[in-house]
């Protein structure tokens, strides 16, 4: 029996729980205003976090648990920059075969918590000819290959109550956040040969590394990706869904090959790690920095 109404209930119903059990484990003063998603290698973000509170996955109802080597599942809720903040420690991909519902649930629940503006942050390999590992992208737009496929997180009944059935997303990635971020890049002294700006392509995966063929990777391309990866387009259609503004960031871990002969070797999940440990710190300052200059803006208060 699959009534969609049912289904909706089911949903609000989960939500709802594991809504009640965060606010009556964490202190109302720690109620998040900004929500960081930490992507592979990047779980450090979290440790700046002052007078963290951490809560395991698996002790709060109806979160899923996550399986992927490089990332732990845990909630930290702390101060960024005095800014109430929950880190997200591991997120559930498609891949893995987590229900896009779930996938985005945690982007739910901070919306009902009072998250107002949220860091999304991944791995991702790079497209963009001009793109070196070690490079971190602002994500300016994105390229949702499984949603134009029919695996969108808003296809099913609407939650009237959290957003519009037919969500804008032309505004996805604040540009104002945007420019916050890039004016911290250059607080923290990352050059523009370093901090990139550009569109990523979220593919489900699951195949080579970054998942897609030579031919895939050239179509990417040739519809103007810049990075491509496994993850982060879902949860920024539900954040835009309930009306929380969004910034990205794509960590560039290796080359993407594009050509039939090429001498790039093939990447690993190793070099993804390696490179995602070289830079997470730079991430992390940069990060820091943003909360820093965000405090400042209006509408965080
Ligand atoms: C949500 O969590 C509650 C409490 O642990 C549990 O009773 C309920 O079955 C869960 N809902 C779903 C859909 O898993
Ligand atoms: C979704 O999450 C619930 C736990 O809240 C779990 O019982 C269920 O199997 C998950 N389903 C999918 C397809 O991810």
């Amino acid at each position: 029996m699959t009534n969609i109404h049912q289904i909706q209930k089911e949903q609000r119903e989960k939500i709802e729980i594991t809504v009640k059990h965060l606010l009556s484990v964490v202190p109302s003063s720690r109620m998040p205003q900004l929500a960081v998603i930490c992507g592979s290698g990047l779980s450090g973000l979290s440790e700046t976090l002052k007078e963290p509170i951490v809560l395991d996955y698996k002790t709060i109802p109806n979160f899923s648990t996550n399986t992927v080597a490089g990332h732990s599942g845990k909630l930290v809720f702390g101060f960024l920059q005095n800014i109430p903040t929950v880190c997200m420690v591991g997120r559930f991909h498609f891949y893995e075969g987590h229900s896009l519902f779930n996938v985005t649930f945690p982007v739910r629940v901070f919306a009902k918590l009072g998250v107002k503006a949220m860091v999304v942050t991944n791995a991702a390999g790079g497209l963009n000819p001009n793109f070196n590992t070690g490079d971190i992208m602002i994500i300016k737009d994105h390229i949702n290959m499984p949603g134009l496929a029919g695996n969108n997180p808003l296809i099913g009944v609407n939650h009237d109550d959290f957003g519009p059935r037919f969500p804008a997303l032309t505004d996805a990635y604040d540009d104002e956040m945007s420019n916050i971020m890039q004016q911290s890049a250059r607080k923290c002294g990352l050059t523009s040969n370093v901090i990139r700006s550009g569109v990523y392509c979220f593919v489900a995966g699951v195949k080579d590394l970054w998942f897609v063929d030579k031919a895939e990777a050239r179509m990417l391309k040739s519809f103007g990706g810049d990075a491509v990866g496994m993850s982060t387009v879902p949860e920024v259609i539900i954040a835009r869904h309930c009306g929380i503004r969004v910034v990205g960031l794509s960590l560039i871990t290796n080359k993407v090959i594009t050509e039939e002969k090429s001498d790039i070797p093939k990447p690993t999940h190793e070099e993804v790690l390696q490179a995602s440990q070289n830079r997470a710190r730079d991430m992390q300052g940069l990060v820091h920095e943003f909360a820093g200059l965000l405090k400042t803006q209006t509408f965080m208060m």
